[in-house]
């Protein structure tokens, strides 16, 4: 059979992986897709350096649009990254009846009901697998291997940048600036690493896998994040003094609307987040990614791996090549759809807004230490409905009068802890803010 014919947009890291990964596997990869998969045309900003990467022989141009109109191309790979620009590569490309494969969270989680809309118009795929926890095939698993269950909740550690940095930070007692230094010294952290350390990186990647998981839209707007930056030294090791590590976790849950008076819906939120240390997810350390699954017939499911790099993001697209390559002449009635569910099938439940998440709580408050202190904040809490799981309390340091009290609670809603920490925080013994950290059995 003919071989299909990919233009391969963009030539960094990913794209160079791409490449040695066809090449060094290309027997195997025909084998399955049943026909050889060939980059027949790249296009790059930096012609010259491009060149480097891909050798001699490839066409390259800088002249992207052209590239991904071509009409001898089946297959448009995308891997320039942003979204302004890939936006309008990928509705080029459909709109010319390309197939698109694409690592491209941020674009997805902004633009992917519209995307996924107009290949479904078109009766193209847009194949995504590489844009979620890198080489982890969590897509496939939530699309196609969990396909009878009804998801109950999904918690991943889907940010290795930040992963590391909290490793880091555990491991060598670092503050966060210090450990956020060796993460960029080593690659790992972006110069600019805002959107690694503030959650937004994994809002975009739990945006998609929520989509997938409970069959609707795309709703990266109404994510609550809530990033590392504040975590403080103190924290980590009062969360390991009680048995608990602190990830930073994509978690999105279905509520239905018997719990505690609230309307259902579906909860999406990324924050650091205090788990039991005996957790599996506990133990993913540095840069390796995880996603644990609850489906309702098989229970919890949980999915490791590298979540980023060349090769391993590599070994996502070319997966998704091989199924659009096997895939394409099938009729586009009876393809997988994009977000598992068929598009006419999606559901509008709300996402709740982050004072209607129901969690538990880590409190950590600096006071004065004299008589009744612990007895006002106590009662501050039960006045709230808020039962306490644990209390520990630190000597004074020497010559000081000043103590940290750090309280875990039992499971409340979010908005009733707001009102107790504004009750807390007017104490005239209270020396600092309240710092909240939420926590997740993940049972
Ligand atoms: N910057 C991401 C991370 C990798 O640190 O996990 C790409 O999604």
């Amino acid at each position: 059979m003919k071989p299909i014919q990919v233009a391969l947009i963009g030539t960094g890291t990913v794209g160079g992986g791409l490449l040695r990964v066809l090449s060094r596997n290309r027997e195997e990869i025909t084998r399955r897709a049943g026909r050889d998969i060939v980059v027949a045309r790249v296009g790059a900003r930096d012609v010259a350096k491009a060149r480097k990467l891909v050798g001699p022989d490839l066409p390259v141009d800088a002249d992207l649009m052209a590239v991904v109109t071509d009409p001898a191309i089946e297959i448009v790979v995308e891997l320039i990254g942003g979204v302004v620009d890939a936006k309008r590569l990928v509705l080029a490309a459909i709109a010319a009846g390309k197939h698109v494969v694409t690592a491209n969270k941020a674009l997805l989680a902004l633009h992917g009901n519209e995307i996924f809309a107009a290949a479904q118009d078109r009766g193209v795929m847009v194949a995504f697998e590489g844009a979620v926890a890198g080489g982890i095939p969590i897509i496939k698993a939530l699309r196609e291997g969990l396909t009878a269950n009804r998801v109950e909740w999904i918690a991943g550690i889907i940010n290795g940048t930040s992963n590391f940095i909290l490793s880091s930070m555990r491991d060598t007692g670092a503050s966060f600036a210090s450990a956020l230094a060796e993460a960029q010294r080593l690659g790992y952290a972006e110069a600019d690493p805002t959107f690694d350390i503030e959650g937004i990186d994994a809002a975009h990647k739990l945006s998609i896998m929520s989509a997938i998981a409970f069959g609707i839209p795309m709703q990266f707007e109404r994510a609550y994040t809530e990033g590392i930056s504040q975590l403080t030294a103190d924290d980590i090791r009062y969360a390991e003094e009680l048995g608990y590590r602190i990830k930073l976790l994509g978690i999105s849950r279905r509520v239905e609307s018997s719990e505690d008076g609230r309307a259902s819906g579906i909860e999406l939120r990324v924050h650091p987040t205090l788990i039991p240390a005996k957790r599996l997810l506990a133990n993913v350390e540095g840069v390796m990614n995880a996603v644990l699954v609850k489906g309702d017939a098989v229970g919890p499911t949980l999915y490791y791996g590298a979540g980023a790099g060349a090769e391993p993001t590599a070994s996502a697209v070319v997966a998704d090549l091989v199924d659009v390559t096997r895939l394409h002449t099938a009729d586009p009635e009876h393809r997988v759809p994009h977000l598992a569910f068929q598009p006419d099938s999606l559901s509008n439940t709300p996402i709740l807004p982050i004072a209607e998440v129901r969690t538990a709580y880590y409190l950590r408050l600096r006071v004065a230490d004299k008589p009744g202190v612990l007895a006002d904040i106590t009662r501050i809490l039960a006045d709230a409905g808020i039962s306490i799981g644990a209390v520990l309390q630190k000597e004074p340091a020497e010559g000081t009068h000043a103590t940290d009290i750090i309280m875990l609670t039992h499971g409340t809603l979010e908005k009733r802890v707001d009102a107790a920490i504004d009750r807390i925080e007017s104490l005239a013994s209270a020396l600092s803010k309240v710092t909240r950290i939420r926590v997740e059995d993940l049972a």
